[in-house]
């Protein structure tokens, strides 16, 4: 049984480094912890808060209720032919020793979402991506228990209902189910991923022309270290907000204003914009506002400087949006989960 602790901090516990209390705390190691946490009476009294590697958080005040920090490890191939493979990991395995025992053993699919902080249990809630890859293109299953019920159900990769930044944890169940372990479906035959140009750029400086899926896994990590704030030296959960989706009309209007906009199509009628770019151009980069501000280096991070309050950088990231809106008639949306 895990153990519970009262009016614990939760400092260490997420990567912005806020400094709130939770009521209640308790670290679950095995499904057999979680299971016996779920049917006692402690969770029908009060409110419930999952956390993995507190990566993707914003606390603006303290919790009053139960915090269940999940750490179940373990990594394990289930099934492997000639081509495929697939490993089953623990909800609370380090998503990065994941990739790593990938790469080591030859496992391609993940190689891309190298050095994405956080743990395995989180990767399908918003269906973590970076340069190209999301885990739905990897994702086989998972087991989640229902907190009302204390029962287990395995959700296929339909099931999820996998969007950018998006899943049915999000949305539907957002709060409903704690998932125990993730399955992922890896190719033995390497197929990269190198079509974005910072990946090429790198992979050319380094002189490699036939890449394995280590050579790809090392030039993301650099390419991550040179834009991205380490949050153990300086507070951050990564990108604030999503990059926004919008339609061509309003796309080719903010154009004629804007010729030089970072802009993807996504689909025939719809135009992703670059959050950071947008924000760069209502002259936030690198900006500094009390103890909170954004990254240098990509002014979609918004970064605690040491002592900000969740509440800072919740007021800076208000001041942003609407910044962006005046400027652009774009509303940003938060990725960051504000609790
Ligand atoms: P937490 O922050 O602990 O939780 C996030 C949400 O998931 C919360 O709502 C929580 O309740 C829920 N949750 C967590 N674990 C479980 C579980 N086992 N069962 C049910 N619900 C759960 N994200 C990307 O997609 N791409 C990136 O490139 C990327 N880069 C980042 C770079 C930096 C420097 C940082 C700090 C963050 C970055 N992120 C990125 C965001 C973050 O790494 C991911 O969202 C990650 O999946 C969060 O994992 P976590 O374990 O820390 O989740
Ligand atoms: N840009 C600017 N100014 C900035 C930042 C970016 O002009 O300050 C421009 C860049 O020049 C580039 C474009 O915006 O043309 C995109 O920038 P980048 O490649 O850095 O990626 P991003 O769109 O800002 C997204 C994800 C990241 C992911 C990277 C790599 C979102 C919200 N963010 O960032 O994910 O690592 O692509 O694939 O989709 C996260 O979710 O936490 C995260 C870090």
């Amino acid at each position: 049984m895990s153990v519970l602790q009262k009016n614990k901090s939760l400092k260490p516990y997420n990567t912005f480094s806020i400094d709130v209390t939770a009521k209640h705390f308790a670290e679950i190691f095995s499904e057999k912890d979680l299971v016996e946490l779920l049917t006692s009476d402690l969770i029908t009294e009060q409110e419930l808060l999952v956390l993995g590697g507190g990566s993707n958080v914003l606390f603006i005040r303290d919790f009053e209720g139960l915090v269940i920090k999940i750490s179940i490890p373990g990594i394990s191939c289930v099934v492997e032919d000639n081509d495929a493979v697939i490993v089953t990991a623990g909800a609370g395995v380090v998503w990065n020793d994941f990739v790593t025992y990938c790469v080591q053993n030859g496992f391609a699919g993940v190689e891309n979402l190298s050095l994405i902080p956080g743990t395995v249990g989180a990767s399908p809630i918003q269906n973590i991506g970076a340069y190209g890859v999301e885990v739905k293109d990897v994702f086989s299953s998972c087991i989640a228990y229902e907190i009302a019920t204390g029962t287990s159900r395995k959700f296929n990769f339909q099931d999820c209902k996998f969007g950018y930044r998006d899943s049915i944890f999000k949305n539907e169940l957002k709060g409903k189910y704690i998932i125990t372990s993730v399955s992922f479906i890896l190719s033995k035959s390497a197929r990269l991923n190198t079509q974005y140009g910072a990946i090429q750029d790198e992979l050319k400086n380094r002189n490699i022309l036939n890449p394995n899926i280590s050579d790809i896994s090392e030039v993301v990590s650099k390419i991550r270290v040179s834009k991205l704030p380490d949050p153990s030296t300086i507070g951050n959960a990564g990108s604030f907000f999503k990059n926004p989706v919008i339609d061509k009309v309003l796309f080719e209007k903010i154009l004629d204003q804007f010729p030089d906009i970072v802009h993807f199509p996504v689909a025939h009628d719809r135009i992703k914009l670059a959050a950071g770019w947008l924000i760069e151009h209502c002259g936030f980069k690198g900006i500094i506002i009390g103890n909170t501000g954004t990254w240098k280096n990509q002014a979609l991070v918004l970064v605690n400087h040491g002592q900000a309050t969740g509440q800072e950088v919740y007021s800076f990231s208000e001041q942003i949006i609407d910044s962006v809106d005046a400027k652009f008639g774009v509303r940003l949306e938060r990725e960051v989960n504000i609790l």
